[in-house]
């Protein structure tokens, strides 16, 4: 456990990508904690008690000196499959220009283990080299940081699998497995992070137990009483011959409670 931080924050912390699967669960947490809570997101949208909006985009480095103004603690939540790089970098510059106490980043598990040696990795995982160019870009900030990685989300899985099952055969990434983890989780634990002293480079956070991609489609098939043939695909290059070698998993750090399983009962509500 983190022990909170001594220092008392009067100003609103910024949750960028607060928007966001995972930011909207950080938000209320925020909240309940019993802080302001400033929103970064491209799109206007109306605020409520304690929660206030504030227009920017990341990627064209607009809105961001409003929403960093007076603020002593980000949340950096706000991502997309691509140029999250350029995101952190825009951020960093404004937030360390105004002396911002605490920047905490969410990464990925695997961010520094999955090589990008040419254009077929990139065009599949290019996702984890831009996750890990943010990572340096925050090391870099001067700033003080904390970045948390974490495994995917069941809500990832779930939009993925929900995907591959729509096909009539569903190609199935041979050797790939995954950890997923409750969102809700990391949130608990972002916020944990964040009411805490920066702490660099932290634990990964991973669910509870590694699956077969093929399990994890089951799973969605058998929830949603439905059957379709598999067909195992073999992925070409390095960052794919990673993945079958678990570099997405930290099985040593299991820590999360939620299982798939779980968390299906719960969200397999929709027709396939
Ligand atoms: N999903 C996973 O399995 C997983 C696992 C490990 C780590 N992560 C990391 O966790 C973070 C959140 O993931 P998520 O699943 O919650 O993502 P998400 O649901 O796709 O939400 C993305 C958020 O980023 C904001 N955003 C995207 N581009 C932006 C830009 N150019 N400027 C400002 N805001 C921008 C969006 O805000 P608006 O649309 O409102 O502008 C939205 O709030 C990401 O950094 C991701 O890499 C995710």
């Amino acid at each position: 456990m983190t022990e909170p931080t001594s220092k008392p924050v009067a100003s609103p912390i910024l949750v960028t990508g607060g928007t966001g699967t995972l930011g909207q669960l950080v938000v209320p947490r925020l909240r309940d904690a019993g802080f302001d809570v400033r929103v970064l997101s491209r799109q206007i949208r109306k605020g409520r008690e304690g929660i206030e909006f504030v227009i920017g985009d990341l990627d064209r480095g607009e809105g961001i000196d409003a929403a960093v103004d007076g603020t002593e603690i980000i949340l950096h939540c706000a991502g997309s499959t691509k140029g999250d790089q350029d995101k952190a970098r825009n951020l960093v510059r404004v937030a360390a220009r105004v002396g911002v106490r605490h920047l905490v980043n969410i990464s990925v598990v695997g961010a520094d283990r999955i090589p990008i040696a040419s254009g077929i990795d990139r065009a599949m995982f290019g996702y984890f080299e831009s996750k890990l160019a943010a990572e340096e870009v925050v090391v870099h900030s001067g700033l003080p940081w904390t970045t948390l990685r974490a495994t995917q989300f069941h809500d990832l899985i779930l939009m993925t699998v929900r995907a591959m099952a729509r096909l009539p055969l569903i190609p199935v990434p041979a050797g790939f497995r995954f950890q997923p983890v409750e969102a809700g989780e990391v949130a608990d634990r972002l916020v944990e992070l964040a009411l805490g002293d920066p702490a660099g480079l932290v634990p990964d956070l991973a669910g509870p137990r590694v699956y077969e991609m093929a399990e994890l489609i089951r799973g969605y098939l058998r929830a949603n009483d439905k059957r379709r043939p598999m067909i195992p695909v073999r992925l070409p290059g390095k960052a794919a011959h990673a993945f079958r070698d678990g570099a997405n998993l930290a099985p040593d750090r299991a820590v999360g409670i939620r299982t798939w399983e779980d968390f299906l009962a719960d969200r397999v509500l929709q027709p396939i």
